[in-house]
């Protein structure tokens, strides 16, 4: 129930931010004169988007690299919590987001998407002999990043004992490995990663939910989105995607 209150409120929260800010996004012309694009992620969830050392990289900050890089721009990038991104979005302190959103209505209330850059989906992950299947989170305690498809989607199942939420992804794996939760939900290709380094102790179990993942920019920068949907569209005919996604993943993950 608090869980609930508190994900409605930050729904709120971002929608009123879409109303009430004034200030004007930086269209496509204006990113364009200045030579410099300016890309926020959270810095935080790997291998999508994480630091090694000081040096921020990942399958998304590689991507949006080579986004802006392909429209001819310097690239700038900003972190922030995951929970801030689409907030400092709409007060303009960027000029798009990469950081595995999922594409849900309640989001596009309050920003635009751009096509999906990869499908995946929320995965049960547990110790060996813990829950596996929807059925058995009944009781459980079950760990999840804030702010994200994965708790409105764990909220949805009936039965479940408990749900903790953690400002980071990492936070929410680190306390399955403690033993303090039963289960954690999280990606599906993170969660492919966290099970082999952690072998033989984690399991991989059921898909919960399905989601399409996209790039956001402020509501109504209609300019800046269609440059980043013709760009995508060249990396992922260009084998820029292809490489990168093997590079991080093994596979292709782009939507099928
Ligand atoms: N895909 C999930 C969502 O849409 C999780 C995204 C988390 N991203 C991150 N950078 N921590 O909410």
């Amino acid at each position: 129930m608090k869980n609930a209150i508190v994900a409605l409120t930050a729904l709120a929260l971002l929608a009123s931010t879409a109303l009430s800010s004034n200030a004007q996004a930086r269209t496509w012309d204006a990113i364009k004169q200045s030579g410099t694009i300016k890309i926020a992620t959270e810095g935080a969830f790997p291998p999508f988007n994480y630091f090694v050392g000081k040096k921020l990289t990942g399958f998304e900050v590689d991507l949006g690299t080579a986004i802006g890089k392909q429209l001819g721009l310097k690239v700038e990038w900003v972190t922030q919590p995951f929970d801030n991104l689409l907030i400092g979005l709409n007060q303009d302190r960027y000029d798009f987001v990469i950081a595995s959103h999922g594409i849900t209505p309640e989001r596009l209330k309050a920003v635009d998407f751009a096509n999906p850059h990869y499908c995946t989906g929320g995965a049960v992950v547990s110790k060996v002999g813990g829950p596996k299947t929807v059925a058995d989170l009944k009781g459980k305690t079950v760990a999840v990043q804030v702010g994200t498809t994965y708790l409105d989607n764990v909220q949805k199942v009936a039965g479940v004992g408990k749900v903790s939420t953690f400002p980071k992804d990492t936070d929410a794996q680190a306390a399955l490995m403690a033993g303090r939760v039963d289960v954690w939900v999280g990606d599906k290709f993170s969660a492919l990663e966290v099970v082999k380094a952690q072998k033989p102790r984690l399991q991989l179990g059921d898909l919960l939910f399905q989601e399409r993942i996209g790039m956001a920019v402020k509501k109504g920068n209609s300019s800046l989105l269609k440059e980043l949907n013709s760009s995508l569209a060249t990396e992922l005919s260009n084998g820029v995607y292809a490489k990168l996604s093997g590079q991080y993943f093994g596979q292709d993950i782009r939507c099928k």
